[in-house]
Formats: structure tokens, C-alpha cells, sequence
């Protein structure tokens, strides 16, 4: 017998044995969201058929068509429209390239060569894969979820936003200069109608009082499949800055508001009482003016600021503003 026969056989079992069994391992693909993927039809032309003998497509699970190339050439009666425009045949290694990946279009394909002889077609070739869909998690991002009135804790929040798959685990990493805590948040979900993206972000309070050293905190989002890890900027709490002091933080916004009043209004005030003056006693033209600035007690649940200002006629302004709210004895801190 011809080795090269016998050879030509061997491939021929090969071929009916690994690629016709419709249980044949299918090869994994993955494929970044938005890019390309490559779906490989890996086959050997070891009888050197031309294509125009050729009968090649590529079908997805519900066996809508992709990409046919009918004889040697490309042919989209049969193709669904979802892959319309989406295609391109490398010629070079059998492989189709599908553009703009969603995650839709994860899922198992099938490549068919079919060879066309006069009595009818044969498959001479299959393959399956399948592919799997990623998106990278943004760079998780700590933001402070401020309330000027708030001053007891920190509350913070990390988030990550369009990613795939859903990720298993995001954690607070809460470093002080002699330990570091962990703290494993319950994460929220969000995940896109259209796009099937995820957003997951997970939130701290950090409680004040127990904050005696410098504190350091990081953000991890621990992704699928590969538990890639990322990491947020960190983020920093000292418990000297002064913001964290609620008395100098409450003198602070008064003497802020007490001058943007002395600024703004005063000159105001004071050219209504000189047309006023000038009026009934023709003359007098010049008045000190003086703010005086009292600070409620510290039990008080609202603070007021009060400015007055002194006249000669003895008639007073009182402006009230109720600029701080300070919660006492809020029980409801987390710690940890
Ligand atoms: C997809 O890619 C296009 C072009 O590369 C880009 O403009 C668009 O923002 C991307 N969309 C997403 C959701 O990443
Ligand atoms: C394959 O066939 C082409 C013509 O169809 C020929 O030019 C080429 O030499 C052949 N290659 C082999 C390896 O037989
Ligand atoms: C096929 O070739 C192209 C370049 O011509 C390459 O980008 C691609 O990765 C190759 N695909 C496979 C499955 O080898
Ligand atoms: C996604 O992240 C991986 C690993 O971090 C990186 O190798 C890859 O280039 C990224 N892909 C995209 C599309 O950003
Ligand atoms: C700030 O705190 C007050 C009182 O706790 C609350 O009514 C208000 O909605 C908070 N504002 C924001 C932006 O969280
Ligand atoms: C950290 O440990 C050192 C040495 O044990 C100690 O002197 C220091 O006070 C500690 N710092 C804090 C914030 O507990
Ligand atoms: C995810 O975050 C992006 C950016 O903040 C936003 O545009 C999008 O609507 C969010 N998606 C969901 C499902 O929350
Ligand atoms: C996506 O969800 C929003 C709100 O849940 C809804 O109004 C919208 O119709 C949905 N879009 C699609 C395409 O399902
Ligand atoms: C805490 O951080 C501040 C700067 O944010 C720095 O000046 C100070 O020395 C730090 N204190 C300690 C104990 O590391
Ligand atoms: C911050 O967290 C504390 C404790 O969970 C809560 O009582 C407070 O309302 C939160 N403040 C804001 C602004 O979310």
C-alpha cells in the first residue's frame, strides 16, 4: 500500500474520530467587550481542495449563520442580520473575526467545510468553540459622601463601574500605622439593560472618635475569572486636620458667614440708613457699625449666628441664620 495513502487515511479517521463527534471538546475563546474576537476553523488542506470546491460557514447555538463562503465566495443570503457587517475572513488561518463583541454574543460556534462534489456535500471538517466575554472593571474610585453637617463620621463609597463578569468580592483596607483591618462590604449591583455591564460599588462610615492615628484607606475589587485584583488611590483620614475638630469647624463656617454679611450687606444697610438720614438730618453722613458674634451652647441641637447691628435710632437688624446642625448622642455608628 502507498504510505501516502495510508497516511491520507489516518487523517481521514483523525478528522472523523476528533472533529465529526458532536460531544468534541469545544476550544475556549475569550474576547474583551467592544473588541474582536477570532473564531478559529483551524483545518489542514492536506488534499490541496481549492475553494471553489469549498463550502465554509460559521453558525452560532441557534444555528443562525455568521459568514458563508459558498465556492470561493463570500455569500450573505443566509447569514442573520445581527452579524450583518460584523465579519471578517482572515484567509490566512481559517479564522473568522467578529467585531464590536457584546456580551450577547457569548456562547458556543460552530465552523462547518463542506466539500462540494457533484453527487451532493461532505462535511470534511468541524470545529466548536466557545467564547466568553470580558470588560475591565474601571479603577475603583473612593468618593466622600459629604454632608456638612455630618461630623461624626466619614462615610465613604468605592465604586467601579463597566465591567464583566460580575465580580465575587470588594473590600476596605483600613491601614493605621500598626495594623491594618479588613473590611468586606456588602456590594451593590447595578448591571445595564442594554450593554449587560456591571457597576458595583460598597460603602464606609468610618467613626471619628476612633480614629487616633493617621488612617490610610485603599479600596480592592477582587474580578472574575482570573481574581485580578484592583486597587484604588488611596484615600487619607488625619485626625488632625482640622475639619475633624467640630468646635474650630463650627467657629469656622460662622465667622464665614458673619463675613460674607459684613461684606455684602452691610454697605447696603448702611447707604439705605445714610439716604435715610440724609433726608431727615442733613449732615450726618458717617456711624461706626460693629458685629458682634454669639455662639450658642454646645448642647443645642441648632446653632444660630447672630449679628446685630447698633443704630442711633436704637432700631436693630437681626439677621438669624441657622447654619449648623450638630447630632449629639447618635448611637448608630458602625464601628469596626
Ligand atoms: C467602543 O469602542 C468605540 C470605538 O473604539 C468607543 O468609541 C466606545 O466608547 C466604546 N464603547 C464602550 C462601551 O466601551
Ligand atoms: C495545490 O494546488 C495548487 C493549484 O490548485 C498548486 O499550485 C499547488 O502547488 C498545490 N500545492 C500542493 C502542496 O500540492
Ligand atoms: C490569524 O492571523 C491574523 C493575522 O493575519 C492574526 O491576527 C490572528 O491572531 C490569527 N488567528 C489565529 C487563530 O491564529
Ligand atoms: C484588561 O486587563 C488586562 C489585565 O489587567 C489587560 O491585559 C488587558 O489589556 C485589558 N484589556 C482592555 C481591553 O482594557
Ligand atoms: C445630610 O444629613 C441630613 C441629616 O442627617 C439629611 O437630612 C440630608 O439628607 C443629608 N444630605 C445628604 C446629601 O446626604
Ligand atoms: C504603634 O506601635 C508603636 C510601638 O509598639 C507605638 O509606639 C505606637 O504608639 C503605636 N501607634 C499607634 C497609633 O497605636
Ligand atoms: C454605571 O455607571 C456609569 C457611569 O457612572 C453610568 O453612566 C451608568 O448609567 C451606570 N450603569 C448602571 C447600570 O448603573
Ligand atoms: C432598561 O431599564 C429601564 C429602567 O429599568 C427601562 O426604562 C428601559 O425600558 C429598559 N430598557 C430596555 C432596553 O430594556
Ligand atoms: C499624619 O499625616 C500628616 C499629613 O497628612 C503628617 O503631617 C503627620 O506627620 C502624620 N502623622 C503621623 C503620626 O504619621
Ligand atoms: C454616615 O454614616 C452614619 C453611620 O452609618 C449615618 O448615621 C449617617 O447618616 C451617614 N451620613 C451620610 C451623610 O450618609
Amino acid at each position: 500500500m502507498d504510505p501516502r495513502c495510508t497516511m491520507g487515511l489516518w487523517r481521514f479517521l483523525f478528522v472523523v474520530v476528533f472533529f465529526l463527534l458532536p460531544d468534541a471538546v469545544p476550544l475556549k475563546i475569550k474576547a474583551y467587550f467592544n473588541e474582536t474576537a477570532d473564531l478559529p476553523c483551524p483545518f489542514t488542506n492536506s488534499q490541496n481542495l481549492s475553494m471553489s470546491e469549498l463550502v465554509v460557514f460559521w453558525q452560532n447555538q441557534e444555528m443562525s449563520v455568521l459568514y458563508e463562503l459558498y465556492l470561493g465566495k463570500e455569500k450573505p443570503d443566509n447569514v442573520n442580520r445581527k452579524y450583518m457587517g460584523r465579519t471578517s475572513f482572515d484567509w490566512e488561518n481559517w479564522t473568522l473575526r467578529l467585531h464590536n463583541i457584546q456580551i450577547k454574543d457569548q456562547g458556543s460556534y460552530q465552523c462547518f467545510i463542506h466539500h462540494k462534489k457533484p453527487k451532493g456535500m461532505i462535511l470534511i471538517y468541524q470545529m466548536n468553540s466557545d467564547l466568553s466575554v470580558l470588560a475591565n472593571f474601571s479603577q475603583p474610585e473612593i468618593i466622600e459622601i459629604s454632608n456638612v453637617t455630618e461630623n461624626l463620621y466619614r462615610n465613604l463609597t468605592c465604586s467601579s463601574i463597566q465591567g464583566y463578569p460580575e465580580p465575587k468580592k470588594m473590600s476596605f483596607w483600613l491601614k493605621t500605622e500598626n495594623s491594618t483591618t479588613l473590611y468586606d462590604g456588602v456590594m451593590q449591583k447595578s448591571q445595564d439593560n442594554v450593554t449587560e455591564l456591571y457597576n458595583v460599588s460598597i460603602s464606609l462610615s468610618v467613626s471619628l472618635p476612633d480614629v487616633t492615628s493617621n488612617m490610610t484607606i485603599i479600596c480592592v475589587l477582587q474580578t472574575e475569572p482570573m481574581k485580578t485584583e484592583l486597587f484604588s488611590s488611596p484615600f487619607y483620614i488625619d485626625p488632625k486636620d482640622p475639619q475633624l475638630e467640630p468646635p474650630d469647624y463650627t467657629v469656622g463656617i460662622a465667622i464665614a458667614i458673619t463675613l460674607t454679611l459684613a461684606i455684602g450687606i452691610l454697605p447696603i444697610l448702611g447707604y439705605i440708613r445714610w439716604r435715610k438720614k440724609k433726608k431727615k438730618q442733613p449732615g450726618i453722613s458717617n456711624e461706626r457699625e460693629t458685629i458682634k458674634m454669639e455662639r450658642g451652647e454646645s448642647e443645642q441641637t441648632k446653632k444660630r449666628v447672630k449679628m446685630h447691628v447698633p443704630e442711633r435710632s436704637d432700631e436693630e437688624f437681626q439677621y438669624v441664620v441657622n447654619s449648623l446642625e450638630i447630632t449629639s448622642g447618635d448611637k448608630s455608628a458602625t464601628h469596626f
